[in-house]
């Protein structure tokens, strides 16, 4: 695989410029007959790539997936990303990635997939993920932290995923807590945090994310009319998803690593720039009760604190909210 990293390295530095095959196998120092075979390795990947009899290869264009060449190419985290492995389709990446976990992937590690069959989301829902619309993907980690404070890294990834939509494409999305992304009202992203782990310590936890990116009005299925929309709905153009991706996992590996050194309180503060939760009237649904009141705080453990209508205040650390009309 390195050998053929560096040749598509080596033909994108050439830009539109023809390279010849002597030159390729001088640079890499391989043989003829290695460099012919992954230049079929990577048209079999739908890479693009013309030769001229006596003159050279160039690359004409870069097909539209989430190969972990791309994704890797000069990403320069220190954790997330570490490794990645990609498929064309699985159920769940979430599936994927905690059996890899189980396996021993390292810490950072990202599964992703161009299509999932039947994507979880959280309460048992199914996530809509079409073939090469979005970013499916989990990243695996395994924070030495007590486990109490798990549902944290659910706002670190918000906060990541948020700010690097914004960066990219210069959409503003709320957070609403604890893990959505929206655009107005509709739903852009959704986070599905799942960790293994005893009483004292984590093994690993499973941040699976999801989010519409190239989808349209009419690949919308009806039950999710009106309910979700996509980057490219909100701004009008196709976006670059590699891009997007790796935009992500930078923005996750820099609030992470402020996450373990230095604790929720900056993860926090930033949070709350992002978020559409605090101050509206809200609607809690846990396992135990459904109750309604006003957002009031994220406190700093992570729980939404709830000023309910006989005038209480409840801590919800784990719950569906819906945002209510004003009174
Ligand atoms: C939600 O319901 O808001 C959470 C949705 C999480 C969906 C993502 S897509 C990638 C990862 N794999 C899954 O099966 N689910 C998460």
């Amino acid at each position: 695989m390195t050998l053929r990293i560096d040749l598509l390295q080596l033909l994108k530095n050439n830009g539109d410029h023809y390279i010849s095959g002597e030159q390729i196998c001088r640079q890499l120092g391989v043989s003829r007959t290695a460099v012919w075979k992954h230049m079929e390795a990577l048209r079999k990947m739908d890479y693009v790539i013309e030769a001229r009899s006596n003159v050279g290869y160039r690359l004409v264009s870069v097909p539209d997936r989430l190969y972990p060449e791309e994704v890797q190419a000069d990403l320069e985290t220190s954790v997330v990303g570490s490794e990645v492995r990609y498929s064309a389709g699985v159920v769940s990446t979430n599936e994927n990635a905690k059996e890899w976990a189980r396996e021993g992937a390292p810490d950072g590690a990202v599964y992703l997939a161009e299509e999932q069959g039947v994507g979880k989301g959280r309460l048992g829902r199914e996530w809509f993920s079409p073939r090469g619309r979005g970013l499916w993907f989990s990243v695996i980690v395994r924070p030495q932290i007590n486990p109490v404070d798990v549902p944290q890294i659910t706002l670190v990834a918000a906060v990541a995923v948020a700010a690097a939509i914004n960066e990219q494409t210069g959409l503003v999305p709320g957070i609403k807590w604890p893990n959505d992304l929206l655009a107005g009202k509709r739903k852009l992203c959704g986070i599905l945090t799942e960790m293994n782990a005893d009483m004292e310590r984590i093994q690993h936890i499973v941040i699976g994310i999801g989010l519409n990116v190239n989808i349209y009005q009419e690949d919308i299925p009806q039950e999710l009319q009106g309910v979700i929309t996509s980057i490219a709905m909100e701004t009008g153009r196709k976006i670059n998803r590699v891009q997007l991706l790796q935009a992500i996992l930078r923005q996750m590996d820099y609030w992470y690593q402020i996450w373990i050194s230095s604790g929720f309180n900056a993860i926090l503060e930033k949070w709350k720039q992002w978020n559409v939760t605090l101050g509206q009237r809200v609607q809690v649904s846990t396992l135990k009760e459904v109750v309604e009141g006003v957002a009031e705080d994220v406190d700093e453990t992570g729980a939404l604190v709830v000023r309910l209508n006989d005038g209480n205040c409840k801590r919800f650390l784990a719950g569906e909210v819906s945002l209510r009309k004003e009174k």
